[in-house]
């Protein structure tokens, strides 16, 4: 099968030379191409280039019949990739964001019970099928807001049971999506009640047993550790990332969302493909990730959601690292999946420019979950994951016109994406 999309007003993010990741100055600018064509064979990007040029004949289609969509005073942009997600959760916590309101802070409704081992419990009285259900419907929303690759993370499990559930889950959401789909095994989110005065007992429990049972069933791309102030130290994470690598799961951290944890360093020790959050990022953090292969991933829908500082994205960049975005899909933290909207907190909050943002949440963002030779622009040969605005006047209306949902159609492997409304979850919050 072919599809043509033609008279794209304009086409963002292509690439002739496709690069892995995209640092510092860099990040300011785009490969586009005004008054376009994009020609899709199959489920990959076959060519693409101004319409002056396009000659069907030469175009090589090869396959029958041919789709032709029109793209006139529309945008296409390459899929956006969402690299950290904790999306298969079960209900939600709108209780604890009102105790946010009256002022709690994130760690006091960890504290009280609140925070992942409230999702930890819940998830626990859910059945596997059932959550496979309540997460689809997540799944199916960011679809229709443009994204095309996702990661998402266990975490709420915390027992070995409940946490090959979730990775269970996350198996059968990439069984039955289009989207590309990545796993990460994070057992190392919360220390469960149970092992409150002994958490080194989890870390064995984590290391001598989930490590080994997730793997043995291939449910994990990578590995993730909470290594924060009140959750697990540099030791613990070292720990746990020495076993996870011997069982072939490269990490990525969460590092630096509530201190200077040290989360940041062990991370570019390991090698990690990303470390995520960096709220509190200071000289010595930037410089050991200038000259690694680390991701800084930022989640600027946590920080906003959350009142915590910005990390300096500024800063980043202007030393010369690359940055990639994230959405942090989460119950807790950031109870939206919503790229769109990661972009305008980028630009409005990080004081990135558009270009900038529209970098990191597509190429960079795919290089943080190892996908950035097939997805993340719009390249020959890539996966044909790409979504086509309504009628925009520029590419920076993206970022800017924050509230309004401007995508149109969404093509994912080559096909267009039939995109129904999602259906509100059902159940009430409790705590
Ligand atoms: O990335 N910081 C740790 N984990 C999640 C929040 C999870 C939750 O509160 O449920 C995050 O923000
Ligand atoms: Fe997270």
């Amino acid at each position: 099968m072919g599809l043509l999309i033609r008279n794209i007003r304009c086409l963002v993010q292509t690439e002739d030379i496709p690069q892995i990741k995209v640092c510092g100055q860099k990040m300011s600018k785009l490969g586009n191409i005004e008054d376009a064509f994009l020609y899709i064979e199959n489920d990959v990007i076959s060519d693409f280039g101004a319409m002056k040029d396009l000659d069907m004949s030469g175009l090589g289609v090869k396959s029958q019949p041919l789709r032709i969509l029109d793209a006139s005073g529309r945008f296409v942009f390459p899929s956006f990739c969402d690299p950290h997600t904790h999306l298969v959760y079960s209900g939600s916590r709108e209780l604890e964001y009102t105790g946010k309101i009256r002022g709690l802070s994130y760690e006091e409704i960890a504290k009280r019970g609140g925070g992942i081992l409230n999702s930890a419990k819940r998830l626990h009285e859910t059945s596997e099928n059932d959550l496979f259900h309540q997460s689809m419907i997540r799944i199916n929303e960011i679809i229709t807001l443009g994204t095309g690759a996702v990661e998402i993370k266990s975490g709420y499990g915390l027992t070995l049971n409940d946490e090959i559930k979730m990775l269970r889950v996350v198996k059968r959401i990439k069984e039955s999506c289009p989207l590309e789909v990545k796993a990460t095994f994070l057992g190392a989110h919360a220390v469960p009640e149970k092992y409150k005065q002994n958490r080194e007992e989890y870390v064995d429990l984590i290391i001598n047993e989930m490590i080994p049972a997730v793997t043995s069933e291939e449910l994990a791309d990578f590995i993730d550790v909470f290594c924060d102030r009140g959750f697990f130290t540099v030791d613990d994470t070292e720990r746990i990332l020495m076993t996870g690598l011997k069982y072939g799961l490269t990490p990525k951290i969460h590092a630096n969302e509530l201190d200077y944890s040290g989360g940041v360093q062990v991370g570019v020790k390991y090698n990690a493909l990303s470390v995520d959050h960096l709220e509190r990022t200071g000289d010595e953090e930037i410089d050991v990730l200038i000259g690694s292969e680390t991701m800084p991933t930022l989640l600027p829908g946590s920080a906003f959601f959350l009142g915590l500082p910005d990390p300096p994205a500024r800063k980043m960049i202007n030393a010369g690292l690359p940055v990639a975005m994230a959405s942090d899909y989460n119950p807790g933290s950031s109870p939206s999946g919503n790229m769109k909207l990661v972009m305008s907190l980028g630009c409005i909050r990080l004081r990135m420019l558009p270009e900038e943002v529209i970098n990191a949440v597509t190429i960079n963002s795919a290089y943080a979950m190892n996908l950035s030779e097939t997805h993340g622009s719009i390249a020959r040969g890539k996966v044909a994951n790409v979504f086509i605005t309504k009628e925009i006047p520029s590419y920076e209306f993206m970022p800017y016109a924050y509230g309004s949902n401007l995508i149109d159609t969404v093509i994912l492997k080559g096909k267009v994406i039939d995109i129904d409304p999602p259906t509100p979850p059902a159940s009430r919050d409790r705590l």
